[in-house]
């Protein structure tokens, strides 16, 4: 195929260098999730502050988020009409004023098509200046085909999952910021369902997304700056059937007894807030 040669491999260096260098149109999904330019604040922090093996986290915001628009702009570029971009991030605060991801996020090419909460259950600043953060965001971004600015409908077993996630962080992996691998399962399983595609992580550091991307039949673009965490991805890569396991669990949870249109055709609610004699309903 005319693009193999971009598949099955993790490119080392910077994610807009090297996304720049792919063709166009040519990767179905991609998931990330970026440094955060945490910087050097470290005021009520319970655990260290994340340090990267071979990049800073410390640039101006300003100069952050045009970055981050740029990377955004290029996956919109190599990404088909129709395709998405999960976007993992946080809301953050500067001397006290808020940094939302919307900030930026609108100022690139993408739809915004959802802002999914990431219950991650624990935090690491437990001072109280505010309530605890325990929430991550990702955003479901959306290329549109045409003039559709709202694409396809998800199968009913994926959709049922809502829009809060409530995955613990990960803790067996040595790199310091790792998804659970659960999450680029849900989010590949969700997408691409039984269709196989090219999944892409600009900033894939220990290749969790790839790790799910191959184990669910797909191939998957990775990129690093970091070469301690490509070889470290690549490790996990050839040995990626010990995780099958969780991957199967996550896929466990994607069913439905019923579709939302023979639910609706019933009358039955679609959620946990319903009123207490329809509950016991429920799917
Ligand atoms: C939050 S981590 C991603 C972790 C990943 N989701 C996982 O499960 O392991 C962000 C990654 O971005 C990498 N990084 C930082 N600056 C980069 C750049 N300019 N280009 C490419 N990668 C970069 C870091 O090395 C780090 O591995």
């Amino acid at each position: 195929m005319k693009f193999d040669i971009y598949l099955n491999k993790i490119f080392c260096g910077d994610a807009l260098e090297i996304l720049k260098t792919l063709p166009d149109e040519f990767v179905d999904l991609g998931i990330t999730s970026p440094p955060y330019n945490k910087g050097e604040n470290k005021k009520g922090w319970l655990v260290k502050n994340i340090k990267y093996a071979g990049a800073v986290d410390n640039l101006p915001e300003e100069e952050y988020q045009r970055i981050q628009v740029e990377v955004l702009d290029e996956l919109y570029r190599i990404i088909k009409p129709g395709g998405s971009f999960f976007y993992n991030h946080k809301l953050r605060w500067e001397r006290g004023i808020m940094i939302h991801p919307m900030d930026w996020l609108r100022k690139t090419k993408w739809v915004i098509r959802q802002e999914i909460i990431w219950d991650r259950g624990i935090a690491g600043n437990i001072r109280g200046w505010r309530f605890w953060q325990v929430d991550e965001r990702i955003y479901w971004l959306y290329k549109p085909k045409g003039n559709n600015l709202i694409g396809e409908e998800l199968k009913s077993k994926h959709a049922l999952l809502t829009s809060i996630w409530r995955l613990p962080p990960e803790t067996e992996n040595p790199h310091p910021a790792p998804f659970p691998i659960e999450l680029p399962t849900r989010i590949i399983y969700s997408l691409l369902d039984d269709r196989k595609g090219i999944v892409i992580d600009p900033y894939c550091g220990s290749g969790t997304t790839l790790v799910a991307a191959k184990l669910l039949g797909h191939d998957y673009i990775g990129i690093d700056i970091s070469k301690e965490y490509v070889l470290y991805a690549e490790k996990r890569l050839k040995e990626c059937e010990k995780e099958k396991k969780r991957v199967l669990e996550e896929l466990s949870k994607h069913n439905v007894k019923e579709t939302f249109r023979e639910r609706k055709e019933k009358g039955k609610y679609t959620g946990p807030y319903a009123p207490q004699k329809q509950r016991g309903k429920l799917f």
